[in-house]
Order: structure tokens, then sequence, then C-alpha cells
């Protein structure tokens, strides 16, 4: 085989192999294809796409080109949950503990954030002494204990795709549908639960820019975990607005525990007990007005709150955040930004103002960057909320910029507003 047949070939719009594709991809894994044939064949398949079949025999390469997670240690059925990223997207914390509630096992791996959109893992790591990196049978255990554990996610687990995501990232070769189902199904199929849920992320915070792009990544991300084995739905989801009101690490932190209180009714609680319901259907618990019923008791009745507290505490981090979120490290500064006039908010634009939360330093723009878990941005309103002049429209955390000043004005520019006060002209 020749790495120069297979660049042509897909420049050709010729399909590949699934010999030809298990070549390239343990070649490049190896170091045996150099950088630029492989860069070559990954812009060839942006512009000219790849055949589902091809996509179904790149996702399976990438897999197995580290280890499979073997779950059979766990005690009964496991749901995994994957959303493709946004702004103030905290609802794995909500969900997991939801589902663990009603009978099911959610072990996750989740990543940091990069850029505008957050990471789960960073979030965690906000918590005093949360502990992030478990071996796994640490990890088997606590998931057996309290149904629900997240841990940041293996380094043996598909090296293919670290380093074909790594060449992406500085080809420009991202925006593929193939490539991005690739990247995310190998993880997710190494990681091996018997059913997957994918939640697809559409509008300005995210990824895929258009309900049309989403709807695309979800259909052929459903029908390749299936080809794979797996139950799986994949469901697509507005991300134009933030979800929920905090954007930020300890933040979101607070958020999630005010959900799993049951203080907190609004659009995340909604978009929360929609997929923990497809999570539980997905598992074969019940119809889905049946399985919403059984997310909004299990948040209802505290039970997920307490299995938020023990995988806390089992993960050696200070629970007692579920009880009194004021326990949460604090930023040194903030900032309140008021309505000057009475206004309606018309839409928020989830990029910018995950932009403004990078700025105040709660994101990276490196992987290696450092973050300041307590900087970030709390919302006062959602979409369509009337506010009174002077009243709080947002504020703005940080420690590390004692001058919010570029922030507050971006942040400022993220919202649409209508302006309620009449004119009077004499
Ligand atoms: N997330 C991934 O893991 N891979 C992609 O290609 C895009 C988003």
């Amino acid at each position: 085989m020749n790495t120069i047949d297979i660049i042509n070939k897909t420049k050709r719009k010729e399909p590949l192999t699934r010999e030809e594709i298990e070549y390239l991809v343990n070649g490049y894994t190896s170091g045996e294809i150099p950088d630029y044939q492989m860069s070559a064949w990954l812009m060839a398949v942006c512009l000219n796409g790849l055949t589902d079949e091809e996509t179904l025999a790149l996702t399976l390469a990438m897999r197995d080109s580290g280890d499979i997670l073997d779950l059979s240690g766990i005690n009964g059925i496991t749901v995994d949950k994957h959303s493709t990223g946004g702004v103030g997207d905290k609802t794995t914390l909500i969900i997991g503990p939801a589902a663990a509630a009603c009978g099911v096992y959610v072990p996750k791996m989740s990543g940091r954030g990069l850029g505008h959109t957050g990471g789960t893992i960073d979030k965690l790591e906000s918590i005093n002494g949360y502990r992030t990196e478990l071996d796994f049978d640490e990890f088997l255990n606590i998931v057996n204990q309290t149904g629900f554990s997240v841990i940041s996610q293996s380094g043996s687990l598909c090296p293919a795709d670290k380093k074909i995501y790594a060449l992406r990232n500085a080809t420009g070769t991202v925006d593929s549908i193939p490539l991005i189902c690739a990247s995310i199904m190998s993880k997710k199929l190494a990681v091996n639960a018997d059913c997957i849920l994918l939640d697809v992320k559409w509008g300005t915070g995210a990824f895929m820019k258009t309900r049309e792009e989403a709807e695309k990544l979800a259909a052929i991300m459903e029908k390749t975990a299936k080809a794979a084995g797996k139950k799986c739905r994949a469901v697509v989801t507005d991300m134009n607005e933030p979800l929920g009101c905090a954007i930020g690490n300890t933040v979101e932190i607070r958020e999630a525990v005010d959900i799993l209180q049951g203080r907190s009714k609004g659009r995340l609680y909604r978009i929360c007990i929609e997929l923990t319901a497809d999570m539980l259907e997905l598992a074969g618990k019940g119809t889905h007005e049946e399985c919403a019923e059984m997310a909004k008791k299990a948040i209802s009745s505290g039970r997920a709150l307490e299995i938020f507290r023990k995988t806390i505490e089992l993960h050696g981090g200070d629970s007692r955040i579920c009880d009194d979120t004021d326990l949460l490290p604090k930023a040194r500064y903030s900032h309140v930004i008021c309505a000057s006039r009475d206004v309606e908010i018309i839409s928020i634009n989830a990029e910018e103002l995950g932009m403004a939360s990078l700025m105040l330093g709660a994101g990276r723009v490196c992987k290696s960057d450092d973050i300041d878990r307590s900087a970030g941005i709390i919302l006062e309103f959602e979409a369509g909320d009337k506010i009174s002049m002077d009243a709080p429209l947002m504020t703005l955390y940080s420690n590390v910029c004692s001058d919010f000043h570029e922030a507050a004005m971006r942040a400022y520019k993220a919202i649409k507003f209508r302006n309620l006060t009449e004119r009077t002209l004499t």
C-alpha cells in the first residue's frame, strides 16, 4: 500500500477500503507516515468528505489505536453522554447524578476546556480537593458505589485521535463532519459504555453554526455508534445562547448545585430533564414521558444531589458545597454591569460571552494555559426577560484582572436589548 495512492483516491472522491484507512491511521500514529502526507489527506477529506462506510472504518481504526475500557466490572447498564461543547454547558454535572439516581450507571471521561468552550474537568477541579485523575479500579469502584463518576480522559485512549486532532488544529482541517465524527466517536467507543447519548450543539457558541450542519453530524455519529454495536441517540440542541446563567468554572458548579437542590426550574433545568430522560429511555427504563417524570423526581427528592455529594466525597473533594455553595473558592474582584434604562433582553450571543469569560481568565487559549477557576460571569436574566433601569444585568468575576473594562464591554455587547423607555420629545 502506498500513502500517495491513498491521498490521490480521496482527492478523486474514490472510496478507500477499510485496509487502506487502517494503514493510514496506524502508519501516522506510529510515525511512519509524516505530517505533510497526513495533512494532505485530511485536507482532501475536508474538501471531498468521506462515505459513511469510510467514516466508520476511520472511527474504528482510531478507537483501536489504544486501550478500550472494560466496564464489565460495573453492576448494571452503563450510559455515556457526550456534548459537542458549548458555553455554560454544565449538563453532565446535573444529568449524571440524576440518571444515576434512576438506576443507570454513568462512567464518564471528560476533557478540559479550550477557547470559549468550557470543560467538565476544569469545573470539577474548582471544588477543593476533587481528584480527576484516578486509576481505573478506583473509578469503577466509585461508579459502582454512587452510579456516577467523571475523571479526565486517560492518555492511553485513542492516541491516533490525539495526534490527528493536533495536526487538524494546525492545518485548518477541524471543520469536517466525517473527521469530527471519527474523532468524537473513536473516544466514545473506546470508553465502551452500553448506551451513548450524543448532544450535538448548534449556534453561535457551538462548533456547528447551523442547525442543518448539526443534524448532519448527529446523524452520522448515531449511525457510526450503532454500526459499532452501541445503543445510541443523537439529539440536536440550540447553543445560540449560553446554557444557564453561569459561565466559568466555580460559578457553573454553583449553578449545577442550585438545580440539584431543586431551586431553579429555568431553561437549563428543562434541558437537563430532557437529556436525562433520553439517557434513561436508551437504557430501557421506560417511555420518554415516564423517564422525564423519573428525572424530575430524582431532583425534587434530593436523590440526585445526594449522589453528587457522595461522588465528590469519594473523589476527595469538599462535598459541603452541596449544602453551602459559598464554600466554593471566590474571585478577588467582581464588577457588576447594570441596565442603563428599562430594557427587554432580545438575545444573548453565547460565543461572545464565552470570549468575555476567557478574557477574565476562565478559559484557555492554548492547551497548556493555566486557568482562573473562580473567574467567570453570572447573568441575572434569560432571553425575553425585562430589566429595569439600574438593575444588575450581570456580574463579572476574576482574580487576575482588576480592570474589567475590556471584558465588560465585550460581555455587554453580547446582549441584544430592546429599549422599553419611551422617548419624550418636548
Ligand atoms: N471534539 C473532538 O473531540 N474532536 C473534534 O474533531 C471536534 C470536537
